[in-house]
């Protein structure tokens, strides 16, 4: 009797969690309500970490509280002091812990199950999940730490070859694979395991060394799918609940956004993983041509100049990029777009989805400074506030503003949506040489007759405007 209240009380529990994860998930869908899903989804963890701990088979919690004091204090010290721009290559290192506690633990019940301790050798369902367990979280672990040590600039960053690349990684795979058999069959033992471990790890690590470090996040979000796979199948494995709900809703919500991150460069996701796109391979380049191929003229502007064009505009809108975030501009040109509306002008954000190097990576940086959320204009709304915008001022960004992904079919940005900046009756460019961006492509807005460039760093080069700026009477 006392047994079943608490497994019903542990059902309920795991069944409350699996709700606020969903509804956190879903509120993590727009930045204004981000926030509050993100809390949502910490009180259902801490619900399904808590119940979890009412589990009869728990033996010592002494190992449960010292690892929770450890992971706590660890978790706290990088969330407090990460940069927001090193936050792709802490999602990675945490994300590879992920797949190695997956693999570690579908491991351990495996040998659980070889020493006779579990009761049952275990059918082909839970050996099948153990197998999978096992891969896929090593894969996701060796692959994270690759990210991580490319992000961190501890590796090279470029993209890695060898001969037979592709072949090698694709024998290693069908080794796995009938390692995994022969555990499934119960024929291989406990090596057989730890072959499936050493091999995914491997392929891990050799299927994300020929990928550039720019592509990273794409990456980092698909191995986050796959520790989400990794996890569901350990809860087959250990029998958890919410660790299959969870890990459902990681591996799904990892894939998507995968997919709408290559959907949002316009790049299929296989060109991701195996085109060794971007990855610091960019030249520089300062001899493009202007619209229609005519000769490139690039025309300069002053901190002075763009002050007065600024203050006496009616609407403006700044288009941030990567380089917004490398110079941490964030500050500043939220006061600039302060002061400029002090002095009646219209200001707004234009908010391109792959703007930087991770999603959402301008919301986040600019809700940093506490730039309202009514000033951001999303990709349509910003196209249609700019037809009428007296300035389009583009803050270290590139890509994101090429008009060649509108016309031209030999780039490789051909077909994603852009912020049209050349809608605006006058560009400004703000950016510190004419050196291409992620992509590594020369940027024919920067030689369009109406456009200026500012050349310089982000944050400086802004406050020398903002100074400016105030030191204008009001008219
Ligand atoms: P990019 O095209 O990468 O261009 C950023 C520009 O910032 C560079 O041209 C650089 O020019 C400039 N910059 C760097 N540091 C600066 C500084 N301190 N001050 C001023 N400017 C600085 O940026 P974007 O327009 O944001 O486009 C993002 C690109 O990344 C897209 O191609 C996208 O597909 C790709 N991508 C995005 C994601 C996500 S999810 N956001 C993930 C992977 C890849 P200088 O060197 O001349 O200053």
């Amino acid at each position: 009797m006392i047994y079943d209240l608490r497994a019903s009380l542990i059902g309920l529990s795991y069944f409350v969690s699996a709700i606020l994860f969903i509804f956190g998930l879903k509120r993590l869908s727009s930045p204004t309500t981000a926030r509050s899903g993100n809390q949502l989804a910490a009180i259902g963890m801490t619900i399904a970490l808590a119940v979890t701990l009412l589990d009869r088979q728990i033996v010592s919690f002494t190992s449960i509280i010292v690892g929770t004091i450890v992971g706590a204090a660890i978790g706290i010290y990088f969330g407090r002091t990460v940069k927001m721009t090193a936050m792709p290559q802490m999602v990675a290192l945490f994300n590879g812990m992920g797949g190695a506690t997956a693999a570690l633990v579908s491991l351990a019940e495996f040998l659980r199950l070889a020493a006779g301790t579990g009761g049952g050798s275990g059918g082909a369902g839970e050996l099948a999940s153990i197998v999978l367990g096992t891969a896929i979280g090593a894969i996701s672990f060796s692959g994270s730490i690759v990210a991580f040590l490319k992000l961190q600039e501890l590796m090279t960053d470029k993209p890695l070859r060898w001969p037979f690349q592709m072949q090698l990684n694709l024998l290693v795979a069908v080794g796995i694979l009938g390692l995994g058999v022969l555990v499934v069959l119960g024929a291989g033992g406990t090596a057989a395991l730890w072959g499936v471990l050493a091999l995914a790890l491997l392929v891990g690590a050799t299927a994300v060394l020929p990928i550039g470090g720019a592509d990273m996040p794409v990456v980092i979000s698909l191995l986050n799918s796959f520790t989400g796979m990794a996890a569901a199948l350990t809860g087959f494995v250990v029998d958890n609940q919410i660790l299959i709900v969870a890990g459902a809703l990681v591996g799904a919500s990892g894939t998507l956004l995968t997919l709408l991150m290559s959907r949002a460069m316009n790049r299929p996701i296989s060109n991701v993983l195996f085109g060794a796109f971007g990855g610091g391979a960019a030249v520089a380049s300062a001899n493009g041509r202007g619209p229609g191929g005519a000769p490139a003229v690039v025309k300069e502007t002053s901190a002075e100049d763009l002050a007065v064009a600024l203050a006496f505009a009616r609407s403006v809108v700044i288009i941030p990029g990567y380089g917004l975030a490398v110079a941490q501009a964030q500050h500043v040109v939220r006061e600039l777009a302060d002061e400029l509306e002090k002095r009646g002008v219209a200001v707004r954000f234009a908010i391109h989805p792959v703007a930087g190097r991770m999603p959402g990576h301008m919301s986040v940086v600019l809700a940093e400074s506490n730039v309202s959320y009514d000033a951001q204009l999303e990709l349509e709304d910003a196209n249609s506030f700019l037809r009428s915008a007296d300035i389009a001022l583009v803050v270290g960004a590139n890509d994101t503003v090429n008009p060649a992904a509108r016309h031209d079919r030999s780039s490789p940005l051909f077909g994603m949506p852009i912020i049209d900046a050349d809608a605006a009756a006058n560009v400004i460019v703000l950016k510190r040489s004419m050196n291409p961006g992620f992509a590594g492509v020369d940027n024919e807005l920067f030689y369009h007759p109406k456009t200026k460039m500012l050349f310089g760093d982000a944050r400086k080069r802004l406050e020398e405007v903002l100074q400016s700026v105030k030191s204008m009477a009001m008219v």
